[in-house]
């Protein structure tokens, strides 16, 4: 038996995505955007309230995505919790150590090991009620501790997701088969 939960803002994963960006001042921000995904090839998506990020991503046209990890988990949530426009010391009390990228004008953080590094191509929508930030990934950082003979580990790189439906913190990781040949046989 089936049981309907009516109109819900599901969606399974939601990966925890840190977005990092500079002040006028470059002053490092990093927020937390579950609202997040891949929307074209090259390009990425998040649904954006207005916060201190969004205004900085206007005004630098330049972002990181990081993705929480199981060790980061604790910052994660806490620069999700927190403005940067009601505590200045928002970077230096989440433990992240903001590193600025070669790439884009926005930060990179050191615990956070594999990052995609942006470029804005829209933010639409009206400041108030927030819009729809879409960017174009002009490279991919990842620290060399995740990496196994070059390719991204999920076991060491050990992402989180946000659950929506309970309110937490999942590890994603279990391997379970080959993408494009497990449903081979059925056809
Ligand atoms: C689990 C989680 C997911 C969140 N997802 C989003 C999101 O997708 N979009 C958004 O605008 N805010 C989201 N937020 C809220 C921002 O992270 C939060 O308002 C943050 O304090 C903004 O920081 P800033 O003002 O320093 O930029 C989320 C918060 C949490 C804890």
């Amino acid at each position: 038996m089936r049981k309907d939960l009516g109109a819900k803002t599901l969606m399974f994963p939601m990966m925890v995505l840190i977005l990092g960006t500079y002040d006028e001042k470059g002053e490092p921000d990093a927020m937390n955007a579950a609202w997040g995904s891949i929307y074209d090839y090259n390009q990425v998506t998040v649904s954006l309230a207005s916060h201190v990020t969004t205004d900085n991503i206007r005004k630098n046209k330049a972002f990181t995505i990081s993705f929480g990890t199981r060790k980061t988990v604790k910052a994660c949530d806490y620069v999700g919790l927190v403005s940067k426009a009601k505590e200045a010391k928002k970077i230096e009390k989440s433990g992240l150590h903001p590193v600025k990228s070669k790439h884009v004008n926005a930060p990179l953080f050191e615990e956070l090991p594999v990052a995609l590094e942006c470029k804005l191509i829209s933010l639409e929508g009206n400041m108030g009620e927030g819009g729809t930030l879409i960017g174009e990934i002009v490279n991919v950082s990842v620290d060399e501790s995740v990496l196994t003979n070059g390719k991204i580990d999920m076991k060491k790189f050990e992402p989180i997701a946000f659950d929506p439906a309970n309110n937490k913190y999942n590890v994603i990781g279990e391997e379970i088969a080959d993408a494009f040949k497990v449903g081979l046989s059925l056809k």
